[in-house]
Parts: C-alpha cells; structure tokens; sequence
C-alpha cells in the first residue's frame, strides 16, 4: 500500500513538471529585457510600416503562430494583453534575442528595421 502511494506520488510530480515545463507562460521573457532596451522608441510607425510587418508576418512567424497570429498549440496567441501592454523596445529585444529555450528563434538575422516594422504590425493586433 506504501509503495503504491510513493508511486502515486511520483506520477504526480513527473505530471506536474511535464506540465510546468511545456506550458507557455505569456510575458516570462519580460524580465529578461534590459533597462535601456526597454525604453528604446520605434522609428517605423508609420501605415507603410504595418503593411510591410505584416508581410514579414507572413513569411517568417505565421508558421508557427498562425497566419492571423492566433496561435498553434504552445506557440502563443499574440493577441493578448502582454503584447498590448509591451513597450516596442521590449518586442524589439525579445525578436532581436529569441527565447530559445523555450522555442522562440532569434530574429537577427533580419535588418533592424524589419524587426522593428514587426513590432509595429505586433502593436496592431487587437
Ligand atoms: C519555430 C516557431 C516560432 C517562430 C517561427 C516564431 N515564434 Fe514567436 N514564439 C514561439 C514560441 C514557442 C513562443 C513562446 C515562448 C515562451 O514560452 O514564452 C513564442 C513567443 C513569441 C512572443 C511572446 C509572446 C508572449 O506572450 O510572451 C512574441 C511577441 C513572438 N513570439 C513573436 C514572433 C514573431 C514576430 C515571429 C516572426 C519574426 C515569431 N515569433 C516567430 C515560436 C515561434
């Protein structure tokens, strides 16, 4: 009877790590942005900026987070308050440096001026 607590026991906490570990928790990259890259201002905001970030959407991040930017499976919907409460400079950082533990890619290798006019399509999403 003991052992088949201990066991119970043990299935609960692999559950429970396997759950905490696959789950993505919105905005857990926040604290990682540096001061001054938090306050960094978007230089490309203007309507042009949007159509074009949305093209780059399309080609780049729609395959994991859908073409609408809904989210798939454990990649995140980006309509959510976290990117409507995020400063540019924090989404800048965050597509500058990926969270690749967790299976963001780095977007670097894209001009900063794209990342930036990605921002500025991010900020339009409802
Ligand atoms: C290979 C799949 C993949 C691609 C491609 C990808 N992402 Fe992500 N993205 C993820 C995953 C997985 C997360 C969740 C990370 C976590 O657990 O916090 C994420 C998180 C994010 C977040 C933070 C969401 C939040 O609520 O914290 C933003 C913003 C984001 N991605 C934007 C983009 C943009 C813009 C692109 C294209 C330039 C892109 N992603 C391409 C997988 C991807």
């Amino acid at each position: 009877m003991q052992r088949f607590h201990r066991l119970v026991s043990f299935a609960c906490i692999i559950a429970c790590a396997t759950l905490i570990a696959g789950a993505a928790v919105e905005g857990s990259w926040l604290p990682k942005v540096p001061e001054k890259e938090r306050f960094r201002a978007n230089p490309y905001e203007n309507d042009n900026d949007v159509v074009v970030g949305k093209k780059l959407f399309q080609q780049h991040c729609a395959s994991c987070h859908g073409a609408t930017a809904e989210g798939k499976g454990k990649r995140p919907n980006l309509h959510s308050d976290t990117i409507r409460n995020a400063k540019p400079g924090e989404l800048q950082w965050l597509l500058t440096n990926g969270y690749l533990s967790k299976g963001m890619p780095s977007w670097s290798r894209l001009p900063e001026q794209q990342r930036w006019q990605l921002v500025t399509y991010l900020k339009t999403l409802q």
